[in-house]
Parts: C-alpha cells; sequence; structure tokens
C-alpha cells in the first residue's frame, strides 16, 4: 500500500503552520522518505528547546511578554503533541525493523538503540514535569524562584540528553537505516507515520 500523500500538505499538517519558514534552509522531506522526516523532526526538537533554554535562562521571575507568552505556549504544546508522534516513529517502526535484520552490522547498533529507547523514558519523565511547570507559568503569570531554577535544570538536563541523543541517531541509525530498508520498508514506516498524524492514506 502507497502513501500517497502531498508533500506540501504533509509539511503543513507536521509543522501546524506555527514554524517559520527559514530562507536558505533545507527543504523539508515528506512521506516517501522517512528517514529524512525523522531527521527534519530533530531540527524540530532543538529549536523549540531552544526556546525554553532561553526563556527559562533570561525570564525566570518577570512576567512573560506577549512574544514570550507565545514562543511558551507553542513549546510545550510541540513536546505535548508531536514529539511523542516522533518518539513512536523510531520505536514502534523504525527500531523493530532494524532489530529483525538480524545481521552482525545491525547487531551492533542494537545496545545503542536499547540505550536510545531508555534515553525516550527519561526525556518524557523530564518533559512531563516541564509541561506542568510551564503551564502553571502560563496560566498564573509569573514563575516562583524555586520553580523556575527546577524548570531551568530540567530543560538544560534535557538539552544535554537530545545532544547526545540525536548525535548517535542522525551520525550512527539513521545512516545505517537509509542504506539497509528496503523499499517496502520505507513506504510500510512512511505509512505509518502518516497515520499516526491522522493523515489516511488514499
Ligand atoms: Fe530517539
Ligand atoms: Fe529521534
Amino acid at each position: 500500500m502507497r502513501t500517497r500523500i502531498p508533500p506540501s500538505r504533509a509539511h503543513f499538517e507536521i509543522e501546524g503552520g506555527q514554524m517559520p519558514v527559514l530562507i536558505g534552509a533545507k527543504r523539508e522531506s515528506d512521506f516517501t522518505d522517512p528517514v529524512g522526516m525523522l531527521g527534519d523532526c530533530h531540527r524540530r526538537i532543538v529549536r523549540f528547546l531552544q526556546v525554553l533554554v532561553t526563556l527559562t535562562t533570561h525570564h525566570t521571575e518577570g512576567t512573560l511578554t506577549d512574544d514570550q507568552r507565545a514562543a511558551l505556549t507553542a513549546s510545550l504544546q510541540y513536546f505535548r503533541v508531536s514529539a511523542p508522534k516522533h518518539t513512536a516513529d523510531e520505536e514502534e517502526s523504525l527500531f523493530p525493523r532494524l532489530r529483525r535484520l538480524g545481521t552482525p552490522e545491525a547487531g551492533a547498533l542494537l545496545a545503542k538503540i536499547d540505550s536510545l529507547e531508555e534515553d525516550h523514558q527519561c526525556a518524557d519523565r523530564h518533559h512531563a514535569e516541564v509541561d506542568r511547570l510551564g503551564q502553571l507559568w502560563l496560566d498564573e503569570g509569573q514563575i516562583s524562584l524555586e520553580n523556575a531554577r527546577r524548570l531551568s535544570t530540567l530543560v538544560n538536563q534535557l538539552a544535554d540528553l537530545y545532544r547526545h541523543h540525536i548525535g548517535i541517531e542522525d551520525k550512527e541509525v539513521f545512516p545505517f537505516a537509509s542504506t539497509v530498508l528496503s523499499q517496502a520498508d520505507r513506504q510500510e514506516i512512511g505509512t505509518e507515520m502518516a497515520g499516526r498524524r491522522g493523515l489516511a492514506n488514499r
């Protein structure tokens, strides 16, 4: 079964129209290149996390400006709604197919994949607390010093985790996947990723 989603629509649905268009930026991949799409997701994770790092570093006590509120809202929304789909793309679509290869090369990568899944669980716990504290900040219009410090600690720990995690995925797992996945695997992964985003195959 083929995924027939126009790239432009796929792009809009995933982005939600919230990310600015970056002049000269690499063109986003579509569902015909699911591994490329996973790499694109990493760039969004890094950008939205940087928003949280900046907010918690420079605005930990004062009230939020309208721009800061919008940035915090968009970042929390991204990590609450979109980022879990990226994790599912890896854990439910990509990693199982790499595990099934059964080649020595794949075997060497499996231990790293196990550790990547542990990272996902750790990141999930951090994001749950970031979401709670960030939403409290939005609801109350200000944040206590204690919560501000905790939020800053959490987002900086996430930045460290993602730097390492995304490095392994971008430099080792995805390039390997690009060389070993069959065309049928790619189509199936693309179809599953589209399904997670409510885009039915036609
Ligand atoms: Fe991951
Ligand atoms: Fe990832």
